[in-house]
């Protein structure tokens, strides 16, 4: 089954993976304030993470989206999830030099971490399944300035070998037309490489010209070896 925008192609990951990072993993990857943590927030893609289930549970107010949601209902996703977090973890055991072993302390605790998001997320989105809206990036479905703070966790970026310019730039300005202050994404270094999106320095010039400011921020986060920064934009 695939989620893809357009046809796989060579970063030997295969289809986009489901994943299933910990609410820990995006308060590090997004540098989550306290005070962030109490704006409205999208998650998109939101997959099968567990940031709006333990978002929502500490007081938040977090939506996640994801095209991934039109497709399934909650315990196909619940399985499908399951599945691709054993698929994502193959793929990291197989390639463990590109990974920095800090966060986690080795692929079995990755695993470990990542079924257990997929738990608080596959019993979050049946007791609270209006939090989880399907939809597909570059077109959401959410009026202008929905939120306060949109993140974008590892689609963007991640996914260049498939997902060209013209969608990076209409992707990012459809995540900023539903946020009325800011977006963040994570990481900007695709799946299989250490450096960063080749045409990010023209990605910020045109994003410029569409009234976006986007500036380049250090993370306390480095997973996939070279991965340590977001990209925050703003009106
Ligand atoms: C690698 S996962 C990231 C999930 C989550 N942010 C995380 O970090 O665990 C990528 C997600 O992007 C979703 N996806 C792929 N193409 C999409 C699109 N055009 N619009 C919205 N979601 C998409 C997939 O269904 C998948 O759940």
């Amino acid at each position: 089954m695939s989620f893809e925008s357009a046809p796989t192609r060579s970063n030997g990951i295969g289809e986009v993976v489901i994943t299933a990072r910990s609410f820990e993993e995006y308060k590090a990857m997004f540098a989550l304030s306290p005070d962030d943590l109490t704006k409205r927030i999208l998650d998109c893609p939101g997959g099968a993470a567990g940031f709006t289930s333990e978002g929502n549970s500490r007081g938040g107010d977090v939506i996640a989206c994801d095209v991934a949601y039109s497709l399934h209902t909650a315990n196909e996703l619940a399985a499908t999830a399951e599945a691709e977090t054993d698929r994502g973890n193959e793929y990291v055991r197989a390639h463990s030099h590109d990974y920095v072993w800090e966060f986690f302390a080795d692929p079995d605790e990755h695993q470990h971490v990542r079924h257990r998001a997929v738990q608080g997320f596959a019993a979050d989105i049946r007791r609270n399944p209006n939090h989880y809206v399907a939809g597909r990036l570059p077109s959401l479905p959410f009026p202008d300035s929905s939120f306060d703070l949109v993140l974008s966790s590892h689609l963007l970026f991640s996914y260049a070998d498939r997902l060209d310019h013209a969608f990076h730039l209409d992707a990012i300005s459809e995540l900023m037309r539903v946020t009325r202050d800011e977006a963040r994404i994570f990481p900007l270094v695709p799946v299989g490489s250490s450096e960063p999106y080749p045409q990010l320095d023209g990605l910020l010039e045109e994003l410029d010209s569409r009234g976006i400011t986007a500036r380049i921020v250090s993370v306390d986060y480095e997973f996939q070896r070279g991965a340590t920064h977001m990209l925050v934009c703003r009106h």
